[in-house]
């Protein structure tokens, strides 16, 4: 079944189109086009184009000096002002496809496939580009959305568990950041399906359906776009430290528990029904992602700090980040950059990389 809507955008208005089977039965309405593609893809999508870029995805191909030699290869392939360029891939090249595309002639038009499910389920819209400068991820970018996002929940087929469980993670973000039905309604979806491919397109919609909502009234992050940052401060400590052996989804996922950790010390242990459900739900997930806790007890709390201090988003007096309130609503969370939070910081990074976090389900409210 096809299910399509609009993302309306103050850059240009776009469509979301969901169906099965879309990538392998895609044909370009244009000739003038270029395909830019995660490298796993190059291979099929030659058979039938001519014009493929592929990239061999890993964080340091979206770094800011990695985009000369994709321009490079736009010129090199014959791309005008007009050329099409059709992304095919996850995050990475989405990352690299928005950028590029918004700066190559001053701007060709451009669509994304998503081939992972975070690039399914959250990613591919709200037009977002980060790229990493140097060490310092996601450091610039901009905002470029895409014509048309055609998402083929069939090629999640080929992705492995870790994928799986990292883009569900961040759909389990989206829902729960919209509110109590969505939430509710992503539960009882994942109860369905089981991880099964079949009930994907279901929470895929879903998914989109509720961070539609925080883009079309906060296109450009100031306010209520903010909260989609949940678990995304600790998150990308733990990304970076873990040398980014652990995918994105999933540190996100590490960020969410700790934060509900942190909302557990600041709200004197108690937390309302829905905070204890995400986080079961989290640890379920992230218990099916082999090797994470090998992962997460070899990291240095006091490198963990260092980087959840130099995150963009704090202010010179304040860390800020997205916390939960005592009624488990996601909100903005300012913390005085004084000793005591300090302490509550390195408390929750303490936590997360010992055995016994992981092993009785972490949570000092029990
Ligand atoms: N701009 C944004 O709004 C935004 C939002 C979230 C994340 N991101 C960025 O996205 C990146 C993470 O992206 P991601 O998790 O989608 O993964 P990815 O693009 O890093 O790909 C992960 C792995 O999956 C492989 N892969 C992709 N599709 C596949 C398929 N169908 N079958 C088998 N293998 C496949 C890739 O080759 C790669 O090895 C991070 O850099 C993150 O910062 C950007």
């Amino acid at each position: 079944m096809s299910v399509s809507f609009e993302i309306t955008s103050s850059i240009q208005n776009y469509r979301v189109e969901i169906a099965n089977g879309l990538i392998r039965n895609y044909r370009p309405d244009t000739t003038d086009y270029v395909i830019l593609c995660d490298a796993f893809f190059a291979s099929a999508l030659s058979l039938v184009h001519d014009k493929v870029i592929p990239i061999q995805v890993s964080e340091s191909a979206k770094g800011l000096d990695q985009i000369s030699s994709v321009i490079v290869s736009l010129k090199e392939v014959g791309a005008l002002r007009k050329t099409l360029l059709i992304a095919v891939g996850g995050g990475v090249i989405q990352d690299i496809a928005t950028f590029t595309s918004s700066i190559y002639m001053r701007g060709i038009p451009w669509i994304y496939l998503p081939t992972t499910l975070l690039g399914m389920v959250d990613s591919c819209i709200g037009g977002k580009s980060a790229i990493n400068v140097g060490s310092y991820k996601n450091l610039v970018g901009n905002f470029y959305p895409p014509g048309k996002i055609l998402i083929d929940p069939a090629a999640a087929e080929t992705l492995g568990q870790e994928q799986l469980v990292a883009g569900l993670c961040e759909a389990a973000k989206i829902c729960y950041a919209r509110g109590r039905e969505s939430f509710a309604e992503y539960l009882r979806l994942y109860g369905l399906h089981d991880q099964k491919l079949l009930g994907l397109q279901a929470i895929i919609e879903l998914s989109l359906r509720s961070k539609k909502w925080f883009i079309e009234k906060d296109e450009f992050d100031r306010q209520e776009r903010l909260l989609l940052n949940f678990g995304h401060t600790f998150g990308h400590a733990i990304e970076g430290a873990a040398g980014y052996r652990i995918s994105h989804g999933v540190a996100v996922g590490v960020g969410m528990l700790a934060a509900v950790y942190l909302a557990g010390l600041l709200h004197g242990g108690s937390l309302p029904d829905r905070a204890q459900q995400l986080r079961t739900h989290i640890l379920s997930l992230l218990n099916e992602s082999a090797g994470l806790t090998d992962v997460m007890v070899s990291l240095s709390p006091l490198e963990l700090f260092d980087r959840f201090e130099a995150d963009k988003k704090h202010t010179d007096v304040c860390y800020t980040l997205i916390g939960l309130s005592a009624s488990g609503d996601l909100q903005l969370l300012q913390l005085p950059k004084l000793p005591e939070s300090r302490t509550l910081i390195n408390q929750v990074f303490g936590e997360i990389v010992t055995n016994e976090f992981w092993e009785r389900g972490f949570s000092p409210l029990e």
